[in-house]
Parts: structure tokens; sequence; C-alpha cells
């Protein structure tokens, strides 16, 4: 199938082009509307969905952390996900990215959410192609996806979100949310190494061990939040993925989780465990769009990604834990969502606080 993303692959690899689906977004302020957010699938209560990447035909492949598991969840008719497979002798999957079309990288390891601590050395990434992936609206999987082990990265903490160094690189940079450096691994020869290393990265002393954690490239930048230092920053790369520019503080922005840039640049923070999702301006300016420690209503929110197709490409869909690195006062944990977010329908509604 023919999708613009398949021929930013073949044509611009190279190229370090960037895709970023999104429409710039209307910033009026209008009456709230009651359909700017969709719950498009719960799991079970206590699942924790950590991650999603969005393949070229649209669909999302979503990660746990309360297991070692990616579903598929297809938006367009959100009925049982499919397993699309369950990585051995881990307890969780976290980062996931696209690396070639329809072939991802996913990041496994031992996380306890119980007691929010890491087993360093457990972390490993594989390699997840889809191509042949076949599975019914049932959620029941015809052809399986190909699995295999790209590494072990035993000197690794705690391995959290993937991107890669530009679009069509072979080389992934992997944030280490403890150790507080980003791994640079190649994709293909599974050598790695540490290449980007900031105080901003760091975990703050005698909090929760939670440094850096959602990690992207755009325009030869990285960008990263840093959970508990409640921070979003920068810093300019080379194609090897050194710096070669100061590392930059953005904004504060409270406890940040992953996220994802819309094509202008602003950057949709999901705030696990602080229950908001909230925009970063490339000028720095923070607002929080819907949510607050007191509203469920995106709770535990871990990631976003924009979907990429015609219909869904401002709609930004994020997973959530379902609050189980912290509850709202007063409410139960429920299972971990997959939203799908009406961005313009939101911002018309100047949010839900
Ligand atoms: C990670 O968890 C799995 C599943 O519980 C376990 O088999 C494995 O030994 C753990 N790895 C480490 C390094 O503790
Ligand atoms: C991993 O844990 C072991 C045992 O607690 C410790 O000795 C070691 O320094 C840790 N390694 C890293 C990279 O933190
Ligand atoms: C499980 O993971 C641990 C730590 O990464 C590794 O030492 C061990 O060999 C693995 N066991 C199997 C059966 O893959
Ligand atoms: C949440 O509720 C508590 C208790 O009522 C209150 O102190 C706090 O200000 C509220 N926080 C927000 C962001 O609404
Ligand atoms: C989910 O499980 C937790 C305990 O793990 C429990 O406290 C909570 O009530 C459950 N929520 C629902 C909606 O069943």
């Amino acid at each position: 199938m023919f999708t613009l993303k398949s021929f930013l692959y073949a044509a611009f690899a190279a190229e370090c082009l960037f895709l970023d689906a999104a429409k710039a977004l209307p910033s009026t302020v209008a009456p709230p509307s009651s359909n700017s957010i969709q719950t498009l699938w719960q799991f079970p209560n206590n699942t924790w969905a950590e991650n999603l990447a969005v393949r070229s035909n649209g669909d999302l492949l979503v990660t746990l952390l309360s297991a070692p598991q990616v579903y598929q969840v297809n938006p367009r008719q959100p009925k049982t996900p499919a397993l699309v497979h369950t990585f051995p002798n881990a307890t969780g999957a976290l980062g996931i990215v696209e690396y070639e079309q329809d072939v991802f990288a996913v990041v496994v390891g031992n996380w306890t959410i119980a007691t929010f601590l890491t087993v360093n050395g457990s972390y490993s990434v594989w390699k997840v192609d889809m191509r042949g992936f076949k599975s019914d609206s049932n959620g029941h999987v015809t052809k399986p996806a190909v699995v295999s082990k790209i590494t072990d990265i035993p000197e690794a903490d705690f391995l959290n979100g993937i991107t890669l160094i530009n679009e069509g690189s072979r080389d992934a940079l992997i944030a280490d949310s403890v150790l507080g450096v980003v791994w640079k691994l190649n994709l293909d020869t599974a050598e790695y190494s540490i290449v980007l290393d900031s105080p901003l990265m760091k975990v703050v002393p005698g909090q929760i061990q939670l440094g850096i954690n959602g990690v992207h490239t755009r325009d030869g930048f990285l960008y990263f939040t840093n959970s508990f230092q409640g921070l979003f920053a920068k810093v300019a790369i080379d194609l090897c993925g050194n710096a070669i520019g100061p590392y930059t503080l953005i904004a504060e922005t409270g406890v940040s989780d992953d996220f994802a840039f819309d094509k202008s640049g602003n950057a949709y923070i999901a705030q696990d465990p602080s229950d908001a999702l909230e925009r970063v301006t490339p000028a720095g300016k923070v607002n929080v769009l819907v949510g607050n420690v007191n509203n469920t209503i995106v709770e535990g929110a871990t990631a976003a990604q924009f979907g990429i197709l015609p219909f869904d490409e401002s709609i930004l869909y994020v997973t959530t834990n379902g609050g189980l690195a912290g509850r709202v006062p007063g409410t139960d944990v429920v299972g971990g969502k997959i939203l799908a977010i009406n961005l313009p329908n939101l911002l018309k509604s100047d949010g839900i606080h």
C-alpha cells in the first residue's frame, strides 16, 4: 500500500526529513465540546499502557509495562486488540519506534510497578517486523509478527523512551532514566554506547528514580523530558548522535512522561503521574490542555502520537496506565487506556480543567 510515510522512507530517508503528520492547530477559545476525548480502548484493570507507535496503515502498536507485550489496535474499528507479541524473560515493554517501514524497535525489561524500581541489567531491545502480520477483527492473529532480539544492554539501568537519530537512520537513541544518559544503538550491528549525558537528564536525589524519560528528534535536535526534574529540554546532535551544542532547558513542565510534536513543533507532553496533557510551544510557553491531579480524564497519561491518516492526523492518541503510578484521590485504579483526543476540538473548548 502506498502511503506518504512509505514514500518518505523510500525517497528521502537519507535527507533527515521529518514527517509530522498533524496540522498546525488553531488556538481560538470557544465553549467546551464533549467530543474532544474518547476512549478508543480500555485494557483490563491493572494494565499499564506505556507507549505507542503508528504503523503506516494507521494501526496503533501499544506497549504494556505491566506485561512484556505489544498490542495492535485499529483506530477505525477498535474492537478487540490483537496481541502482537509477548517477550520472554521480562516484565514489561517500554519505548517503541519504527525504523524501517513496518519494522519496529521495542525496549523490553524489568521495572517493578509496585515499587517504582528498575532491575538494572534486565534491558534489551527487540526487532518487531510487522510486514507479514495479519489479524482478524476479533484480534486473532492469523500471521504473526517476526520478532527477534537485537541485543541485551546489560550495562543499562532503566531503558525507557526510544527514537531515531533522524528519519531513516539505523541508529536509535534510548533514554536511560536512572543513569540519566542517552544510549545510541545501531539496529543492524547491535553496537551500543552512551552518546549524551547532561545534568538535565539526571534523577533528583532522594526522589523517585526517574530522570530523562521521553526522547524524540526533530530538525537536528534531540528533545527530552525529565520526569522528576519536571522539565523539557533539547540538544543539537550530529548524525552520530553526539551533542554539537549546549543542552538547553525549554520549559519547566512539571512531572513529564513521553510526548509528540505537531507540524509546527509544539510538543504535547503526557504527564504521568500528574494526570494532565500539556502543550509546550517552540518558544517554551506551557499550557495545560486538559486534566490535573484531581481529574481522571487523562489519568496516568504515559505517551502520545498523532495519527497519520487523513481522518486522524489531528487526533492525538494517548496511552494511560489507569492510575497505577498514583491514582486520582478518591478514585479506583482502572485499566490503562488508549485515548483519542481531537485536538482542534479540545483547543476550541479551552480544555477541561
Ligand atoms: C526479569 O523478569 C523476568 C520475569 O519475571 C525474570 O524471569 C528475569 O529473571 C528478570 N531478569 C532479571 C535480570 O532479573
Ligand atoms: C546494578 O545493580 C547492582 C546491584 O545492586 C549494582 O552493584 C550496580 O552498580 C548497578 N549498576 C548500575 C549500572 O547501576
Ligand atoms: C534472562 O535475562 C537475563 C538478564 O538479561 C539474562 O542474563 C538471561 O540469560 C536471560 N534468560 C533467558 C532464558 O533468556
Ligand atoms: C486537588 O485537590 C486538593 C484537595 O482538594 C487541592 O488541595 C489541590 O489544590 C487540587 N489540585 C488541583 C490542581 O486542582
Ligand atoms: C483495580 O484494581 C485495584 C487493585 O489492584 C483495585 O483497588 C481497584 O478497585 C480495581 N478497579 C476496578 C475498577 O475494578
